[in-house]
């Protein structure tokens, strides 16, 4: 599937399950290359990103199966220590191999991650905290080259930036080194403490996930444990933005109500009723939404970036104008200049987009550059009047599955091509 045709205009209505987290799942994965024996991960989402990792254990020599949700990995001491580059360019995420690689084998070799156009992703955080451990660093040819000999050794970090994907390999990192490590300013996402849950059931010894200080004492030895994966909560807000723009009511159900609160408030603030009723959260749209005055994006618990996209597309159309300001990634508004091709109306300075709402939306011709941003333009598409294609969809294959047939079954007039 490589378009989508949908004719805008549809109100949205009726129930949508949720899948396990992306973000969580990835590191999860990840993380099995510190592991002996078998794990099988629950809830898991059936996307590209989640074949790359796959793929990425494969080429260490681990073993895996996928049946449905559940994906069973065969954990052993890796037969390879380095990331084949053609596998490192598929996904930005794979640079949390590193953490665990190097801790498990005291030497690791990969190549820039590759991933969505947000803006330049440095590793810059990653690599200063792997060095304060012991890691020895080299560049060459493209590559970087982390000998660990004797082992990775704790230490003290306090990162410059709660980084998600830093936290997480330090964490991944810390698991077998030798000695403690204490990260300061840690990422608190909820899928770290989904993580540092799992590692513990393999045998870890971890205080702290999910809060901004996390202590890692190494261990000899960790071994496979079963786990359910976190649910998606931007694939939530997603589906709520989809709601919203339609002036729809729909139930997303198999959420986790606290992670998702700076997400209802905004909703609420643009005039949707939102309520949370047995781990499904229901929201119900007003004909048009008000404006949402200044919407700021933050680390976790504020308004996550991941959701600036679809709220952005929703408010295209809201009475008023609205602000969106990201504070994470450099180019989170790269998908806006298609975005205008169906008529709204936003002027991006720099990290920030102005939002002067319209009252319609015209159906038109666009192409996805970035998953959150491919998952915007089809949002939009559902409103506009008119027959719209979506092309370049395999950027929201990265993040979404069964997203079309989800958004159909909420009346969306959607077909494959
Ligand atoms: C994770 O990316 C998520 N990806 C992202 O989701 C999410 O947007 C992001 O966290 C923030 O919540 C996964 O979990 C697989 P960061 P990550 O390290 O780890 C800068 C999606 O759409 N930075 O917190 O890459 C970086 O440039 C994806 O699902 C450094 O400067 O995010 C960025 O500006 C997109 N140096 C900011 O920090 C570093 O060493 C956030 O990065 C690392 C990061």
């Amino acid at each position: 599937m490589q378009n989508l045709i949908i004719k805008g205009g549809k109100r949205l209505s009726g129930a949508v399950s949720i899948h396990g987290a992306k973000n969580s799942v990835l590191p999860l994965i990840c993380s099995t290359v510190l592991l002996t024996g078998k794990s099988v991960l629950h809830n898991c989402p059936e996307l590209t990103d989640v074949y790359a990792a796959l793929n990425i254990l494969e080429s260490l020599g681990l073993g895996w199966s996928m049946n449905g949700a559940d994906i069973e990995i065969i954990s052993k001491y890796p037969e390879s220590a380095e990331i084949p580059e053609s596998l490192m360019l598929k996904m930005r995420s794979s640079v949390m191999f590193l953490g665990a690689i190097l801790s498990r084998t005291g030497h690791a070799v990969i190549s820039a991650p590759g991933g969505c156009r947000l803006g330049p992703r440095p590793i810059d955080i990653h690599l200063s905290a792997l060095k304060k451990m012991g890691a020895n660093v080299r560049e060459n040819g493209g590559k970087l080259i982390f000998d660990a000999s004797g082992g990775l050794d704790g230490a003290e970090i306090v990162l410059d930036f709660p980084s998600v994907g830093a936290t997480e390999n330090i964490i991944m990192a810390g698991a077998l080194a030798n000695g403690t490590t204490t990260v300061y300013n840690a990422a608190r996402e909820p899928e770290i403490k989904d993580l540092t849950d799992f590692l513990i059931k393999c045998g870890a010894d971890i205080s702290g996930g999910g809060t901004d200080t996390v202590v890692i004492r190494g261990v000899r030895r960790l071994t496979g444990a079963e786990h359910t994966v976190i649910p998606d909560r931007i694939e939530a807000a997603t589906y709520m933005a989809a709601a919203a723009i339609t002036g729809g009511s729909v139930t997303v159900k198999n959420v986790i109500p606290g992670h998702f609160t700076a997400v209802s408030e905004i909703f609420r603030e643009a005039g949707c009723e939102v309520s949370f009723l047995d781990g499904d959260v229901i929201i119900t749209a007003p004909e048009r939404l008000n404006a949402v005055k200044s919407v700021k994006t933050r680390v976790y618990p504020g308004f996550p970036t991941d959701a600036g996209p679809v709220l952005l597309s929703a408010l295209s159309v809201a009475c008023g104008t609205s602000v969106i300001s990201e504070s994470i990634f450099e180019n989170r508004f790269g998908f806006t200049d298609e975005l205008s091709r169906f008529g709204a109306r936003i002027k991006v300075f720099g990290r920030v987009a102005v939002i002067d709402g319209v009252s319609e939306l015209s159906a038109a011709p666009c192409n996805c550059t970035d998953l959150r941003g491919g998952a915007a333009l089809i949002i939009a598409a559902l409103k506009a009047n008119g027959e719209s294609r979506i092309g370049n969809l395999c950027h929201v294959m990265r993040g979404y599955q069964d997203l079309a047939n989800n958004l159909r079954t909420l009346g969306a007039d959607i077909i494959e091509l």
